[in-house]
């Protein structure tokens, strides 16, 4: 079975995600990725970027700056609204999200409940509440504790007060929102037409746990389309299609998916649906996905001062434009993708392959070059020219580490399509053997033919 430890301790391991700091004893809920990691999550993110900007005419890529001018996080809410509800354990001294714990006794709770709803439905349910972590019943009162993350960017003298502070941002798609009349008025674009972009999210979580799956440090990969309010029903359903099918594409199994529909919206949203995958602690949210209204332009008009409207072409009158949004975290991309490639097999002689069968798109290395022996010269200079060979095509690594048999271990425990030999027989017959990772079934293949046979394979 899969379960959340055994995907923790591989991607410790295997050089996926290491925890922040770790000589220094960590630093909760933020994590690093590894080497081949950070391969995993370039290939997220660039299928991500290929399928939502490079595929469509009607959507382009921005990167804006994480720092943004205060005010910004007035208009859209934050400063005001972005609160989680927290508790402290009074034996252990633990925090953790109200609605969580009612959510794990079953009862429906989320963040955007008022501090008097949340607390109304935590006290009605607190003798049935445990602590996750000494197992005790006695909680304090729920408090809404605000998650935006503070700064003390530039040179800032006198009081620093609240309409001066400075956030890292909470969200990427506020830099799209305060872009969009700068892109219209720059490019060729009109309306309806997205703005996307990837960068880094920050927020003070109450509860670190389930690894990367919320984290205070986070990528966002986040998608605004911008319409008439006549279009924004019929396009928000042709977007969750469009999304859903992004999942099936990176290797994600229908019956691990499901849609969530928000019951309780905020009062502009017209509808919100969320892509829940189901991960080893059960389906959680993947993917967010909101009708958003007027709102986000109408907030920004009116904070700004600055006219964000957009004249009809057709009707040459001006409306503020809706938005529709995808929104995702390429961790919990990452996390998903790695549980639905993890496999254990029973092999022959009883011993357990563990192996990540990613797709070929997902994995870190498409190939590895081994030399059956690393003190033999001959070999190793003929297994370099292979390498170079096949790097010129594809992503791949050079291994003489230890035995064959570790190094095919190593090779499926990172995800590694197909590794290639060099033995005597090679230098002679001007062939290799080629494994299949997923079959361990072995080939020999003319060198002059391999990369023929691996782009094959690897489409
Ligand atoms: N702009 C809308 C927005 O940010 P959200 O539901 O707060 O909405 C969207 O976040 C997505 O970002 C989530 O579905 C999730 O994939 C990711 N995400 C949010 N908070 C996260 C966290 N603390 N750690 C990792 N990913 C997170």
């Amino acid at each position: 079975m899969t379960t959340l430890e055994k995907i923790v301790s591989l991607c410790k391991r295997r050089g996926f995600v290491y925890p922040s700091s770790e000589i220094y004893g960590g630093f909760a809920s933020i994590y690093d990725f590894g080497p081949y990691g950070v391969e995993l999550e370039n290939n997220i993110k660039r299928e991500w970027w290929k399928y939502m900007v490079q595929d469509r005419e009607d959507i382009v890529g921005l990167d804006s700056a994480i720092f943004m001018h205060p005010k910004i996080w007035h208009a859209s809410g934050h400063v005001g609204g972005f609160a989680d509800p927290l508790t402290e354990c009074k034996k252990c001294h633990n925090r953790f999200r109200g609605d969580h714990l009612l959510n794990e006794i079953g009862v429906s709770a989320d963040e955007k409940m008022s501090e008097e709803e949340i607390s109304a439905l935590f006290d009605s349910n607190r003798d049935k509440l445990k602590c996750p972590v000494c197992g005790k019943n006695d909680f304090t009162e729920i408090k809404k504790f605000n998650i935006l993350v503070k700064s003390n960017l530039g040179n800032l003298t006198g009081n620093l007060d609240d309409e001066n502070t400075v956030y890292l941002r909470g969200e990427t798609c506020q830099g799209i929102y305060v872009n969009f009349k700068n892109v219209l008025d720059s490019t060729r674009v009109k309306i309806p037409f997205g703005i996307a972009q990837i960068g880094k999210a920050f927020r003070n979580e109450v509860t670190a746990r389930q690894f990367i799956f919320r984290t205070r440090e986070f990528e966002q990969m986040e998608m605004q389309y911008f319409l008439h309010p006549d279009q924004e029903m019929e396009e928000y359903e042709k977007l969750k299609e469009y999304r859903w099918k992004f999942y099936i594409n990176l290797g994600l199994k229908e019956k691990n998916l499901k849609w969530h529909q928000h019951e309780k919206l905020v009062f502009y949203a017209k509808a919100a649906y969320d892509i829940e995958y189901n991960f080893p602690f059960g389906f959680d949210e993947l993917e967010g996905l909101h009708a958003r209204g007027d709102y986000d332009l109408t907030q920004h008009s009116k904070f700004s001062g600055q006219d964000l409207s957009y004249l009809d072409p057709d009707t040459s009158k001006p409306f503020i434009p809706h938005i529709i949004e995808s929104s995702v975290g390429v961790g919990r991309i990452f996390l998903a993708v790695i549980c639905e490639a993890y496999t254990e097999e029973k092999l022959e002689n009883g011993e357990i392959r563990t192996v990540l069968k990613f797709k070929p798109n997902m994995a870190p290395f498409k190939a590895a070059v081994f030399p059956l022996l690393k003190n033999k010269p001959e070999l190793v200079k003929k297994a370099r020219e292979i390498f170079d060979l096949v790097k010129e095509n594809f992503v791949c690594e050079f291994d003489d580490n230890g035995n064959i048999g570790k190094r095919y271990r190593r090779q499926d425990e990172i995800g590694t399509p197909y590794c290639i030999t060099v033995d005597f027989d090679s230098l002679e017959k001007k062939d290799v053997t080629v494994r299949d990772r997923d079959t361990m079934k072995q080939e020999r293949i003319k060198i002059d033919n391999l990369v023929e046979y691996l782009r094959d394979r690897l489409k």
